[in-house]
């Protein structure tokens, strides 16, 4: 059907050839260095103990507090070791911190200096909500009830109506050394969501499992994945009632499961303590709601996102397989060639010399002519982002000329984690093969790393940094460089994109082979290299044991086999398989283990990396992108979705993903568009080049040895990005104001339709369309083979008007909840402005730099009232205490748009245009006041034109930038 476009799979070894020059050898790494047993996972072990049989604890000695109260629990019975030890004495405390959130601890009694790391998780690391100083029971939203029989049990519940959110009735709390439990009884059918990191629904459901331990595993689709944010918000709708929310944050770091269920969620942990945090989700007038329970999350528990650099919402190029300089000179000047705006390149591992970061491949990627060549980017208003990795090579200490001094300094500070057993440096594996990690917990590490990314930007003058395998992510089990180093540098124990018999040879999903004698071919290339790997495998294949559930041992915590056996995505799902093994120690005085530290890692570079940043460009705001993020990671890092898939499934997940990291605080978010592993198609190119303009980070990305896909490389995906990205690029600033609001209120970015209209429960589940802030409305295409697209019009009937992006034709004759057949040719995203809102534009054009110099107009969408409001905040773009700013505030009603000012921002740009759509009857003329000052409107033209009024020609009054003073603009009739 589309033969023109048909996979030159011809071609494909080519960029087969090209990529296979800088993996070392298949040689002497045995396979058996990645083999861990294989375990039964506890939720699918039945013969595995009922914690719930445990016998609980007894709360004695209440002691009122000013905020609350704290009690002795003691256990209530013959302990039950059911996956731990269990702890005989605990501290309650109970405390409403604010008028909206209460939380709830249970410790053990007794700590000493050498194992409280295990148990609690100090502030230094994640912040820990405190009380306001006044709020107490009888001031909060919440309240607190609980009673000992049959034993300790607790329910929060909403204070207005006594509404019940959190339940431990009828269950027991289980407190062992390497487990805990809570378990909450839910309502029938409970709506929940969040729980990120996931690849999931975005409605959470009640027969899943949410696993949280941090994994280098792509398209991890409901299992665990790069990130642990243990926080869900709940919606309950009340058949016509108004919908209520409340929300649960669990402050604990270790690997985890929530167990959703009918009528319950149960809450358990590798360790750690119970410290709950329960938002009511209320306003100042009593109601709730999802989006103030998201804001309450991140004002109150792990604060609000960095604000990003202006230039960052421009559209960032990328791919793993970028092996030269002149390969990214061909792709900067294709986008040119196109006329596709093109803001950021980055690379991946090809521009180290093995993999090493801080490198440079000398032959590929020599020094000075690639510091040139960047230099040349940034005179075109262009940028530039290298990926940095997280394990950091151990080179050959025998041979001099494998010498690597970013490793030899940080060894001379002692700074990365080690191994218990011998004391040393803990050895595992990376891409340049034997590697060490730092222990952030080593006060010296920063400095280290601050050093060492410095010294690179002194040649590589780079933008931001992207940070990967954060999670952290080693290829072996164990130590396993153990006296092995000198074998350095070795090729990862499994076979890598371009390695010999490793070519791709499937079509991308749903594709239409249309070329008998190409597809042949394929199947033949493809059969005749699986024969060869069957015949003389790469690598021999790892042996596998399995292994028993192991049982708790007096005194004793099993590290690496832990009693307990989480759902864990790796192969065999131990703990030690696929990164840093739990009992790798930490160089803190209580050589708090990686078992405690593990999810944390992600967190901590990202935070070392910002302070870097801001050493490297002091006052401007850090650009990092890391792939490992826990609670609070928002305030340092921004995110992309990791290693997804070609796939149209890929891409609908993205927009979930993207919500529940928009509810984790991470909004600077987006997938790698067009799909990371596998051959994409320029059909799911275009409509995912579509899709990701308008998440907030838009960035595209290939593996190695898969063809291209720029968006340059087929004309409909050119077209199709050109007019996404001209929608985008005239949206900047209101993208922009939506991080202010994220940055200083806790404002959500991209939204979910149930968030913007949650009385209207059939949008529960909807994540197909999402709004981006409060006013646009996005129906993207999700399926192959379509020119058309089915969407809701949320509100409509209910007095919400919608207005098409590109004719501003408002949205009529349709029903409440209709799933409405919109056209969707290929190149085409629909998108509708909400009535009610006013966005301020610019020109779309090839570079953020160039749209921010361009001239504004203002688009004003009106309500059923004939009414709209919006704003738009201004600085300079970069700083992280900009010296001035601006907010200007849109009013309209009554036939009359007023802007008013606040700050002193400069933007230079003139006001050229306004258009108002959604008015019925045409004005006669109009009256333009501006500071104050009556203008002459005669060179003003006015016109209206299918219910919008056009009016241009507005420079002459806003030459000295279009916010200089407050208008006043009066249509008249
Ligand atoms: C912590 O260590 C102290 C001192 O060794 C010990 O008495 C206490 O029982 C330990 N607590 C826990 C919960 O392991
Ligand atoms: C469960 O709740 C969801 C969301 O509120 C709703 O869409 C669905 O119809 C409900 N299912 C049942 C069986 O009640
Ligand atoms: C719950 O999900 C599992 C698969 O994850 C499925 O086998 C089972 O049937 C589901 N149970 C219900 C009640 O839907």
């Amino acid at each position: 059907m589309y033969s023109t476009l048909a996979l030159t799979l011809l071609a494909m070894p080519l960029a087969f050839a090209q990529s296979s020059t800088t993996n070392p050898p298949l040689s002497t790494l045995l396979p058996q260095i990645d083999a861990a047993p294989s375990l039964t996972p506890t939720i699918y072990d039945n013969s595995a103990p009922d914690p719930q049989r445990c016998p609980g604890y007894k709360a004695s000695g209440l002691t009122n507090t000013s905020s609350g109260f704290t009690a002795d629990l003691t256990i209530a019975g013959a302990d039950c070791a059911a996956f731990g030890n269990d702890i005989a004495d605990l501290v309650l405390e109970v405390v409403y911190q604010t008028k909206e959130r209460l939380n709830l601890k249970v410790y053990p009694k007794y700590l000493s200096e050498s194992n409280i790391t295990r148990y609690t998780l100090s502030p230094d690391l994640v912040p820990q909500p405190q009380w306001d100083g006044k709020t107490s029971a009888s001031s909060s939203d919440l309240t607190l009830k609980w009673s000992n029989d049959p034993s300790f049990q607790f329910e929060v519940s909403r204070s207005s109506d006594g509404e019940v959110l959190f339940s431990t009735y009828g269950n027991v709390m289980v407190y062992e050394d390497q487990f805990i439990e809570i378990k909450t009884s839910m309502v029938k059918n409970y709506t929940i969501y969040g729980l990120a990191e996931n690849a999931h629904d975005f409605l959470l459901g009640d027969n899943y499992t949410q696993t949280f331990y941090a994994v280098d595993a792509g398209n991890s689709i409901d299992y665990n994945s790069y990130g642990t944010h243990p926080f869900y918000q709940e919606t309950r709708y009340h058949n016509g009632a108004p919908t209520t929310s409340h929300g649960v944050y669990a402050r604990n770091a270790h690997g985890q499961e929530w167990l959703l269920r009918d009528e319950s969620v149960t809450y358990r942990t590798l360790g750690g303590s119970f410290d709950m945090y329960f938002l009511s989700g209320q306003k100042s007038d009593g109601s709730s709601s999802a989006l103030q329970t998201i804001t309450q999350y991140q004002t109150g528990c792990v604060g609000t996102p960095a604000m990003q650099q202006f230039w960052t919402y421009g559209f960032h190029q990328l791919r793993w397989g970028y092996q030269n300089i002149s390969i990214m000179e061909g792709v900067v000047q294709g986008y040119k060639d196109a006329n596709i705006p093109l803001e950021c390149l980055w690379n991946d591992l090809d521009i180290y010399d093995n993999y090493q970061d801080f490198t440079d491949a000398s032959l590929t990627f020599p020094a000075g002519p690639f510091r040139a060549w960047i230099e040349s980017l940034h005179a075109n208003n262009m940028y530039y982002v290298p990926i940095i990795d997280s394990n950091i090579y151990v080179p050959d200490p025998n041979n001099a000329s494998d010498a690597y001094p970013p490793y030899s300094r940080g060894a001379a500070l002692g700074t990365y984690i080690r191994d218990p057993s011998t004391g040393q440096f803990y050895i595992g594996d990376g891409w340049p093969g034997f590697s060490v990690w730092a222990d952030w917990l080593v006060p010296t590490s920063q400095q280290w790393w601050t050093n060492e990314t410095s010294s690179y930007h002194e040649i590589i003058p780079f933008d931001g940094i992207w940070i990967d395998l954060s999670e952290a992510s080693s290829f072996c089990v164990g130590s396993c460089g153990n006296g092995r180093t000198t074998e350095n540098p070795v090729h990862p124990p499994f076979t890598l994109p371009g390695d010999v018999l490793t070519f791709d040879y499937n079509y991308p999903e749903g594709f239409n082979v249309s070329n008998a004698t190409e597809a042949s071919l394929a199947a033949s290339a493809a059969s005749s290299q699986a024969s060869a790997v069957s015949a003389n495998p790469p690598l021999p294949a790892a042996t596998t044991t399995t292994q028993g559930r192991t049982t708790p041992t007096p005194g004793v915590r099993n590290l690496d086999f832990p009693p307990y056996v989480i759902n864990n995505v790796q192969a065999g799902h131990a703990l030690v398989k696929g990164a840093i093994a739990p009992t790798a120690t930490h160089n803190d005085p209580s050589n708090t283990t990686e078992y405690e530290m593990h999810n944390l890692f992600g967190l901590q570079i990202s935070n070392a990396t910002y302070n870097a940043l801001l050493e490297i460009f002091p006052g401007r705001r850090p650009f990092t992108v890391g792939r490992s993020t826990f609670a609070s990671s928002g305030r340092t890092t921004s995110h992309w979705g990791g290693d997804n898939t070609s796939t149209w499934g890929s891409m609908f997940l993205s927009i979930s993903q993207a919500f529940t990291m928009m509810m984790a605080g991470i909004p600077m978010f987006g997938a790698d568009t067009c799909g990371f592993a596998h051959n994409t198609d320029y059909e799911l190119c275009s409509r995912w080049m579509e899709l990701s303009a308008f998440f907030p980070f838009y960035r595209n990305h290939n593996v190695k040895a898969a063809i291209s896909q720029e968006a340059y490389r087929w004309s409909s995906v050119a077209e199709a990005s050109r007019r996404a990205m001209s929608v985008r690029y005239s949206l900047l600033n209101y993208m922009y104001t939506l991080f202010y609001h994220a940055h200083t209120s806790g404002d959500t970015v991209m939204r979910a339709l149930a968030w913007e209209f949650p009385e209207d429960q059939t949008l529960a589940g909807t994540y197909a369309q999402f709004l981006l802030g409060p006013s646009l409305l996005v129906t993207p295409v999700l399926e192959p083979n379509v020119d058309y697209v089915k969407g809701v019009f949320p509100g409509i009937g209910q007095g919400t008007r919608w207005y098409d992006w590109y004719t501003l034709d408002e949205v009529t004759g349709v029903q409440p909840q209709e799933n409405v057949t919109m056209s969707a040719p290929l190149e085409h995203i629909n998108v509708h402005v909400r009535g009610g809102a006013i966005l301020p534009l610019q020109e779309p054009t090839l570079t953020t730099t160039a749209t921010r110099n361009s001239s504004y107009s203002i688009l004003v969408a009106l309500d059923g009232q004939g009414a709209a409001s919006g704003d738009l905040y201004l600085d300079d773009g970069y700083s992280l205490v900009p010296n001035a700013t601006k907010i200007v505030t849109f009013s309209y009603s009554d036939s009359c748009l007023k802007t008013s000012i606040n700050g002193t921002y400069h933007s230079t740009p003139p006001l050229a245009n306004i258009t108002i759509a959604g008015v019925g009857k045409a004005p006669c003329g109009l009256s333009l006041t501006i500071a104050g000052q009556e203008c002459e409107v005669g060179a003003v033209v006015l016109s209206h034109l299918n219910e919008t009024v056009s009016i241009t020609g507005l420079e002459a009054f806003t030459g000295e930038g279009a916010w200089q003073g407050e208008m006043e603009l009066i249509l008249q009739y």
